[in-house]
């Protein structure tokens, strides 16, 4: 399904940025290669540093030349660069806004339908919004008005809906484009599909079926140089709140009524509501963090967390599992962990659906396993039980493995689906507060909890499986954290 792009102009605030510089400038390049973008669209790089246009075309170049190292196609250089301006906006100038203003008006070069993707500090969305709004910006009549406003949203419920009472002054809602940039990978995409779109999978996807599912991602990373960044953050907030949340609620919720955003984002909404708060009371049943200490990665020795931070006092996890339920009908009974980490032995992030005892138990069997892998691996996997030919009866597992990405297929960046949804004024890749909010509700408790309990974090040495003690939130003695793809071995 292709929707039609209306002419507009794309604002771009933070332009010389390292988001604009990796992702948007590069993704607005390849969706321009695609023949994706409108004939007529302009982007207007917006920074506080005054650059003349010929040596912010020269950035854009330098940009493109860094990712693209193959080189790339002259002719839409040419196409490219012509769309590309800059305004700059010093925070000393009053005026910055209003000159804002009257560079956009002109009509004969910027299409009025404006679209304004805030790549900016945080403490920076809503003063940018209210910039905007006090010069007319906002303001739709004739012409739309749409607003990105990157991650996070808020870092915790009260400043998530602070942030929501700022902007909202000035945005409707349905102006507003939140980012989990997760959505706009096509892997994500796929679980709604591949749900709905097969009969085999529907009527086993509930209680009746399923013992229970893991949601992962694990990284063999870790904070590099964002220490400061991610010790105020943590495992929980950085992930588990946003992509693998989202993840849940694709993998979770009820089919909805139709594809459009609206449809979509509703059905996930009610998941999330329908989340069962974590007792705090209750949290080592329910929550477990740690710290990668010093270990091995790929045969090289890394350096523990706390001492690349240089503060052993810091509480701040590097690894966040928590085991949820879902009060509804479909889920009653069924746990889902889900988890993150910093320097695991392996890098993956996948969801992982353990069915039932079957009604036969021959030997002592596998359970089967569903397992839908998101990156590095895009692919759907079953393990089923088959009888090992020969004269016995015994069952052994085999899998059916199939890739849900073909070497022939395009390779599209998240962020440039996510730019053609926004230029499309197609939302449902992106967040509506509703689950901003459900989100922060189900995680705020237990950051606080965490953070205010100062004994020392366990440890798990860099390069290695979970932790041991993570396990204390199974529900039942019989499970175990699911790895990736490979048979055997792996519990
Ligand atoms: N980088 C990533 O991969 C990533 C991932 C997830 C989320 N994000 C989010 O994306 C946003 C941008 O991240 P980033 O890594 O690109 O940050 P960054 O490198 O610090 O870039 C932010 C840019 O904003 C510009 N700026 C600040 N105030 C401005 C204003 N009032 N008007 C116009 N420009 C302004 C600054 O440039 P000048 O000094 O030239 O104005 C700066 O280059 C943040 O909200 C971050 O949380 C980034």
């Amino acid at each position: 399904m292709t929707n039609k792009i209306d002419p507009c102009t794309l604002v771009l605030f933070g332009a010389s940025g390292n988001l604009a510089r990796v992702k948007l400038y590069p993704g607005l390049f390849r969706l321009d290669s695609l023949g994706r973008l409108p004939a007529d669209l302009k982007i207007v790089g917006v920074g506080r540093q005054v650059v003349d246009l010929e040596a912010w075309r020269a950035d854009i170049k330098s940009m493109l030349d860094a990712k693209f190292k193959k080189g790339y196609d002259q002719a839409v250089f040419e196409r490219f660069i012509a769309r590309n301006f800059y305004h700059a906006n010093p925070p000393t100038d009053p005026d910055a806004f209003s000159k804002l203003k009257a560079t956009l008006s002109d009509e004969s070069v910027f299409p009025q339908n404006l679209a304004y993707f805030l790549s900016v500090r945080p403490v920076d969305f809503a003063p940018v919004v209210e910039s905007l709004a006090n010069v007319g910006l906002t303001q739709e009549d004739k012409y739309w008005r749409r607003v990105v406003i990157e991650k996070p949203f808020g870092t915790d419920l009260p400043s998530a809906k602070e942030l929501q009472a700022a902007i909202t002054k000035h945005l409707k809602e349905s102006q507003i484009y939140r980012i989990d940039h997760y959505l706009g990978k096509s892997a994500l995409q796929n679980i709604l599909l591949q749900r709905f779109t097969n009969t085999v999978l529907e009527p086993i996807w509930n209680n009746q079926y399923i013992d229970h599912v893991q949601i992962t991602n694990t990284e063999m990373l870790g904070v590099g140089d964002r220490t400061q960044f991610y010790d105020s953050t943590g495992a929980l907030r950085d992930m588990l709140q946003s992509h693998i949340l989202q993840t849940l609620a694709l993998t979770a919720m009820e089919q909805p009524k139709d594809l459009s955003p609206e449809g979509v984002r509703d059905a996930k909404i009610k998941l999330l509501e329908e989340i069962r708060p974590i007792p705090v009371s209750e949290l080592e049943k329910h929550a477990f963090r740690a710290q990668y200490a010093a270990g091995e990665i790929n045969g090289e020795k890394v350096p523990g967390y706390l001492e690349e931070l240089g503060n052993n006092d810091s509480v701040v996890e590097t690894y966040a599992a928590l085991k949820l339920f879902i009060d509804n009908p479909r889920w009653k009974g069924v746990p889902f962990y889900i988890r993150t980490a910093k320097r695991l032995h392996e890098a993956d992030t996948r969801i992982s659906i353990r069915f039932k005892k079957a009604p036969l138990q021959i030997n002592d069997q596998d359970q089967n396993w569903l397992i839908i892998g998101i990156q590095p691996r895009e692919c759907i996997k079953l393990e089923v039980q088959s009888k090992i030919p020969g004269l016995d009866v015994q069952t052994r597992t085999i899998q059916l493995d199939a890739a849900n990405r073909w070497d022939s297929d395009d390779s599209v960046d998240a962020y440039e689906a996510l730019l053609l949804n926004l230029m499309q004024g197609d939302n449902s890749n992106y967040l509506h507060i509703s689950e901003a909010e459900a989100q922060w509700r189900l995680v705020d408790p237990v950051v606080k909890a965490w953070a205010e309990d100062k004994k020392p974090v366990h440890q798990y040495p860099a390069g290695s499986r979970d932790p041991e003690a993570s396990k204390v939130i199974f529900e039942a003695e019989d499970q175990f954290w699911r790895y990736s793809i490979e048979l055997g071995g792996d519990k």
